[in-house]
């Protein structure tokens, strides 16, 4: 008898288990009110009495450890299930982090940025809100210029000098104001024109304006300027430049960039023409160089503008420029690809 408790003792020392089931199965096998130990202490009256004192040990020593095992099982399992709430489960795959997205009009921007960064341009910023000369006057539109009526301007309150910019030509001057030639810089930014919304304009949009001013800057700089940005921008040198007008450049153009018409959406993106209308451009009017404190005797410059929504709609396929404004997650996500 004392010999088959001792392998219940064993049997018990041996006993592990993080299941709770199988744990309680246990307790009740040992401990429970018809379990082995309230079998062995009925057992107990019928030992012999010089054989009471080595039966009683050993069924107390199988209580006590039975007890003890249970104990410290539960316990174990209290603890893992403590450090779980805490660090969770330490061996599972990682989550994948969520990648945000580039907006379109940024991608683009950026892309602009970058090309012209690479030929000596630096970026330069100014305010959206500007009054009437750096907005106008200074770029050779006076004020009962009519050219005026081709920007239809946001003015604020009844102020008719504080005004929403209508072009980033505004920072051009600013930066002619402060520094001196030669001056190499783009300007990025939003612009605000009182136009009806619609899926091709906006009443603000982004534009890059570029402005190169030093000695001796032709028209012939402007062209293998722009020619290197289509270029490196769209994958085509092609260009052309039609006669064009703008109250601070003389001589103006405007420049198309050919596209050419291989695919269906060539055709659409050119009307059937394979040519893509892309920018402004012209010579600096010595005027405006004057009215910036450069002397037009010494310093020629060249400027362009172009629309970076435009260009982002084309490139993309976009059909709406309203989209640009609405923030809609599932069109934005469109982009997480493009850097
Ligand atoms: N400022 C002009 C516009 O808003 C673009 C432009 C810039 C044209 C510089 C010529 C030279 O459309």
């Amino acid at each position: 008898m004392i010999e088959k408790i001792k392998e219940h003792l064993a049997e018990v020392e041996a006993f592990s288990s993080t299941n709770k089931e199988e744990i309680e199965n246990f307790r009740i096998k040992y401990l429970g009110r018809n379990g082995l130990l309230t079998g062995f202490f009925a057992e107990f009256k019928n030992v012999p009495n010089d054989q009471k004192k080595d039966f009683g040990q050993v069924i107390n020593a199988l209580k006590n450890a039975a007890e003890n095992k249970v104990n410290s099982l539960k316990e174990a399992i209290e603890n893992s299930q403590e450090s779980k709430t805490v660090y969770g489960d330490l061996s599972r795959p990682g989550q994948p982090v969520a990648l945000g997205s580039r907006h379109p009009i940024s991608i683009v921007k950026n892309r602009i940025i970058e090309i012209f960064s690479r030929i000596g341009f630096n970026v330069s910023e100014g305010p959206e809100i500007e009054d009437d000369w750096h907005n106008f006057t200074a770029l050779n539109l006076p004020e009962y210029h009519p050219a005026r009526d081709m920007q239809d301007t946001f003015f604020i309150q009844t102020n008719p000098d504080v005004l929403l910019r209508t072009h980033t030509s505004s920072v051009q001057v600013r930066y002619m104001e402060n520094n001196k030639p030669p001056i190499r810089t783009i300007s990025p930014g939003r612009v605000y024109r009182n136009e009806a919304i619609s899926a091709r304009s906006h009443c603000f949009f982004h534009q890059v304006e570029g402005l190169y001013v030093d000695k001796g800057v032709s028209f012939a700089d402007l062209k293998q300027t722009l020619q290197y940005f289509t270029t490196e921008m769209f994958g085509k040198s092609k260009i052309r430049l039609r006669p064009s007008y703008f109250p601070f450049t003389e001589p103006s153009a405007e420049v198309d960039v050919y596209w050419g018409l291989e695919t269906e959406t060539d055709y659409k993106m050119t009307k059937g023409t394979g040519w893509l209308e892309i920018m402004g451009c012209g010579m600096v009017d010595p005027n405006v160089l004057k009215n910036c404190g450069i002397d037009p005797e010494i310093y020629s410059g060249f400027a362009f503008g172009m629309g970076i929504d435009r260009i982002a709609l084309l490139l993309h396929q976009i059909p709406d420029i309203r989209m640009f404004s609405e923030n809609d997650v599932r069109f934005l996500e469109q982009f997480k690809s493009v850097l």
